[in-house]
């Protein structure tokens, strides 16, 4: 497992709404290099940046025109290397995102893809042969190009379907995954990869990771085979190149494919919507960490635990405190909700992402989509530096911003934040601090459910000699624990008071702490609860 992931904390920056620093109204590359001593105060020490490069933008740049160059809404290719190098003098790590299952349909492959004539292009992208024959089960676009034959898409409609080929092709145009056709695009997406790690990248986010081969089958073994293609030849001349996965499936990924980390997202079907998200299901919201959601950590465990024991040893699940895709956490969580939610994510192992402007609780706004954004708008508005003109992140005139910023009067920003020693802002400061302080808490010590039952609280966990207590609901609890724990980080009223030969452990409503085990009894005894 690749080593420095160990003591990793990423911070997700969506480029267009990080800092703005050339006054245009959008953010850019060196809006995020002045902002790089502000995310090594908070500790994070490694990055994922959104999709920089040249794209129409219809997706927020999912759609790429050109792999090889900067955006020039975010600046240029230079400003892209100087990003590099400015991080890693600080001690970040950069990962950009690779968009491997898809292109822009403006991009030059699509458009020679498209001509009539055969030529290098013809079979980049997924085609049937007659306009008239669709691609049964995925959506497809005709009437459109020079060529005959309908082009599948991998997501928007602006978004064609790399070919990497087919597990089992039963029309004639379908192409296996070995097709010369197929092994060149292959080949394409790897050379992307190395021109960026030879500019000094240190690997790669991978967008819709699980989409390559098409009617893969259910172990996804074609779409895995190709990342054991690439992946090996690319540590070789990059051997601290890290990659995670946008795939949702950790064994997959992980052993199947052989990423270093893949993102526990809030699908349906792994149990993180009920820590966070429950709201996503009908009826009332019976998230974990609502204080008043009758909580249920077994929900999230049954789901997660499989999962974990499948790859503690190969590699990381990354939880999340949210990305661009997903509902910040504002908008049904409290802020003492969140530093639980928070205490849970950066004591788990792995290696937890913290999304630009979550350390201080921006809000989740009711906006109309921009860039086939849609509901995900919301998530994606320009961070809060300061009480100032557009809240610090623009000197552009407001009309002119590329989303509008919070006009709340109670906006949180993160200047007023930082000079308050109440604010989320600490609470997650402290917590990464608490976090690289503690090989233990990092994302490789094992993980230990010692109390976790069905609609009951606390929910405890080991991890060393480190013993978690988290209780999210309005309840308080008490229990007869042995001695020698002591408390080394807490949230809200948690005691572990000396009574006699034994403690008492007093756990109040909405709290946390990570208690040391001190004494080997104590080691041995983790905390029994009954
Ligand atoms: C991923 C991205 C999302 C994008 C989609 C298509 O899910 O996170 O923002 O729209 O892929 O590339």
């Amino acid at each position: 497992m690749m080593k420095w992931l160990q003591d990793a904390v990423f911070y997700e920056i969506y480029p267009q709404s990080f800092y703005d620093a050339n006054g245009d109204g959008i953010g850019d590359l060196i809006g995020i290099i002045e902002k790089l001593d502000y995310i090594k105060e908070l500790g994070c020490n490694a990055l994922w940046i959104n999709p920089f490069y040249d794209s129409p933008f219809k997706d927020a740049g999912y759609d790429v025109r050109d792999y090889k160059k900067v955006a020039a809404r975010y600046g240029t290719d230079e400003d892209g290397v100087r990003l590099f190098e400015e991080a890693h003098k600080r001690g970040i790590k950069v990962l950009i995102d690779l968009v491997p299952g898809h292109t822009s349909e403006e991009h030059e492959w699509f458009k020679a893809s498209s001509k009539a004539e055969k030529n290098e292009y013809s079979d980049r992208y997924i085609w049937s042969d007659f306009i008239f024959n669709g691609i049964e089960g995925h959506p497809y676009i005709g009437g459109e190009a020079e060529r005959d034959g309908v082009y599948m898409l991998n997501f928007f409609k602006c978004q064609p379907a790399l070919n990497y080929g087919w597990l089992k092709p039963t029309e004639p145009w379908q192409k296996g995954i070995d097709d010369p056709a197929c092994l060149a695009t292959r080949k394409a997406m790897a050379d992307v990869m190395r021109f960026w790690l030879e500019k000094g990248c240190d690997g790669f986010r991978v967008d819709m990771a699980d989409s390559l081969v098409k009617e893969d089958d259910e172990n996804k073994s074609g779409t895995c085979q190709i990342y054991r293609d690439i992946l090996p030849g690319l540590w070789h001349d990059f051997p601290h190149a890290a990659f995670v996965s946008e795939w949702n499936n950790p064994d997959q990924a992980i052993n199947g494919a052989g990423f270093d980390m893949d993102f526990y997202l809030n699908h349906p079907g792994n149990g993180v919507n009920s820590l966070f998200r429950d709201y996503i299901t009908e009826g009332e919201d019976r998230s974990f960490f609502r204080a008043d959601g009758h909580g249920d950590i077994t929900r999230f465990l049954e789901e997660y635990q499989p999962r974990y024991n499948k790859t503690m040893m190969s590699g990381y699940i990354s939880l999340i405190t949210c990305n661009h895709d997903t509902p910040r956490l504002t908008k049904t969580l409290t802020k003492r909700e969140i530093e639980l939610a928070y205490a849970f994510i950066f004591t788990m192992p792995g290696v937890p992402f913290l999304y630009y402007g979550d350390e201080i609780g921006m809000k989740y706004l009711d906006l109309p989509t921009k860039e086939g954004g849609y509901f995900r708008t919301g998530s994606r508005t320009p961070m809060q530096w300061n009480s100032g003109k557009n809240l610090g992140f623009s000197e552009a005139d407001a009309a002119d911003l590329y989303l509008p910023v919070d006009d709340a009067p109670d906006a949180p920003n993160a200047a007023d934040a930082m000079k308050d020693p109440d604010s989320l802002y600490h609470t997650v400061k402290d917590l990464i601090a608490l976090r690289h302080a503690n090989k233990d808490l990092q994302a490789n010590t094992y993980c230990e459910v010692i109390y976790a039952e069905k609609e009951k609280f606390p929910f405890i966990y080991k991890r060393g000699s480190f013993i978690m207590v988290l209780n999210p609901s309005k309840e308080t609890m008490t229990n007869i624990i042995p001695a020698g724990f002591a408390k080394v980080y807490g949230i809200g009223d948690i005691e572990a008071l000396p009574v006699d030969e034994s403690d008492v452990l007093k756990v109040g409503p909405q709290s946390f702490a990570v208690f040391k085990a001190t004494t080997e009894k104590a080691r041995e005894a983790a905390i029994a609860w009954k």
